[in-house]
């Protein structure tokens, strides 16, 4: 019994003795705090992989994964479902809620749907007669009414799936809506009060103007909201959004001066300069795993910065398959462009015909407005060994010509960001840009082995075709050119470092 007794003696020594050397160890072990995470919702009207017709669809597909990878944010993704999203990828949305959408005396039917896709959560809002449309994903007679359903079906997603944001992060004119719904109809249900709001301006032109007519009918907005919406006696959903929104941020530092000023404000100035207290700007980055030239599946030779070497069998293979004399040594200047006016595309008009008497080869990828389709086309047919356009939007010709060319031209009249020079100058590319929003912020003119491209100010034919023979001048210095190439290469576009600004400013 006695021996018992010390048995059990000796284990509650144990017992104190371990308790003291843990409390006396407590000290030196880390802290194990379980941080919450906030929530972010991204409100777009298109998102790269699903659905894609310019450069907002790749800041939707890149910069909320950015997000996620950072850790602080859960990231949500709200896009129309669309019946031009490819079957590959709507087999694997699975449905998660439906409910009926007031929108004025309306009452439609939303289904939503949900998928994660690099760790983010995208919402994908049904509704067959506003989204199963033929042809283009914009320009119906309805727009305003298809957005207007969407905003506010994405908000009514928010609610019904209880997703607590903390911010919500809408983008251009098409989800300005949700901005003025939440914070001037929905701001006295306590699952929006604490929500702060950010629109983020893609491209100042296309603004949702629409007649006053469709202020309760159309949009069913509240009639205390008028003096926001109203503009030039018509509503103006990117204004209302610029006025009621936490904070504006638009896609370079640069354009956000820009907007200030009415040559690029489309009429905004004012309301710009207004609120230029809560505006910033903030320079897109591009997927450094979607556009590596290491891994890129369309090209025919991978390549690195650090050995460039398979750059030259992409040019040939470029030159072979446009039908172009395959000469290592003739320089091949690119545009992969939308065919319209504030691309620049009237500069180059003006004179590439002048560009081709020289040894060169010029490549255009690109639609648009059917006059330049057609200048292109016919600068084509004059010119048959050295220059060829492809009137088509063709993601694998494009990444063949960001990887096959030696010098990427980009002449914007205006450009809030710009992608394309990025992602040229990261497949080798050189870019020659005017100096104007994002092209200003992202490529520096080259000197003294300083600086990624070439670049020109004002939008003057002349002033571009002087730069882009200097560019092709250098081309001639092979030694130079390595090292031209070099700082394009290895200039940084990812989002490693503009995801966090972002979240800066949803901190702020
Ligand atoms: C718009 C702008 C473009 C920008 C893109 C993504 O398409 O015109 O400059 O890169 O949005 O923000």
């Amino acid at each position: 019994m006695a021996k018992k007794t010390q048995t059990v003696v000796n284990a509650e020594e144990k017992q104190v003795k371990a308790t003291v050397k843990q409390k006396e160890n407590k000290p030196h072990l880390p802290k194990v705090t379980v941080k919450k995470k906030k929530s972010v919702v991204f409100i777009g009207s298109e998102s790269a992989p699903f659905i894609a017709t310019g450069g907002l669809a790749d800041v939707m597909g890149s910069l909320p994964k950015a997000i996620v990878a950072n850790g602080n944010y859960d990231v949500s993704c709200f896009i129309p479902m669309y019946s031009q999203i490819k079957q590959e990828y709507r087999e694997k949305f699975e449905f998660v809620t439906s409910f009926y959408v007031n929108l004025a005396w309306r009452k439609q039917y939303c289904g939503v749907f949900k998928y994660v896709y690099e760790g983010v959560n995208y919402f994908f809002i049904d509704n067959e007669y506003y989204f199963a449309r033929e042809g283009k994903i914009y320009g119906h007679y309805d727009d305003g009414e298809r957005f207007a359903f969407f905003s506010k079906a994405c908000l009514d997603a928010i609610s019904a799936l209880n997703i607590n944001p903390d911010i919500v992060n809408c983008n251009d004119w098409q989800t300005a809506p949700a901005i003025i719904y939440l914070k001037g109809m929905y701001y006295g249900d306590y699952k929006f009060k604490k929500i702060k709001t950010v629109f983020t301006i893609h491209n100042i032109e296309y603004q949702g103007w629409y007649g006053m007519n469709c202020y309760e009918d159309l949009f069913g907005f509240d009639g205390s909201l008028y003096s926001y919406i109203e503009f030039k006696d018509c509503i103006n959903l990117m204004k209302a959004a610029i006025e009621m929104s936490d904070k504006v941020s638009t896609v370079s530092p640069t354009y956000a001066e820009e907007i200030k000023n009415s040559f690029y404000a489309h009429g905004l100035e004012d309301i710009i300069a207004k609120n230029s207290y809560k505006l910033c700007g903030i320079l897109n980055g591009i997927d450094y795993d979607y556009y590596n030239p290491s891994t890129d599946t369309h090209i025919i030779k991978n390549y690195s910065a650090d050995d460039v070497s398979g750059k030259a069998e992409c040019k040939l293979a470029l030159q072979k398959l446009l039908g172009l004399p395959e000469k290592s040594d003739v320089p091949i200047v690119s545009m992969i462009t939308r065919l319209v006016s504030h691309k620049g595309v009237d500069l180059v008009k003006q004179v590439i015909e002048q560009f081709m008497t020289e040894d060169v080869q010029f490549v255009v990828l690109g639609t648009g407005d059917a006059s330049y389709e057609d200048y292109f086309k016919y600068v084509a047919g004059l010119y048959p060994n050295k220059c060829k356009a492809v009137i088509a939007f063709n993601q694998d010709l494009s990444r063949k010509i960001y990887a096959g060319s030696d010098i990427f031209l980009m002449p914007s009249k205006m450009e809030p960001c710009g992608l394309s020079q990025m992602i040229a100058s990261r497949y080798g590319t050189v870019s020659v840009v005017r100096e104007t929003g994002g092209l200003n912020d992202s490529i520096k003119a080259y000197y003294d082995g300083q600086g990624n491209g070439f670049t020109f100010r004002d939008y003057n034919p002349y002033d571009m075709l002087y730069v882009l023979r200097s560019a092709v001048n250098t081309y001639k210095n092979s030694k130079v050119w390595a090292n031209v190439v070099k700082n394009a290469m290895t200039s940084d576009f990812s989002w490693d470092y503009q995801a966090k600004k972002y979240e800066d400013l949803y901190e702020n």
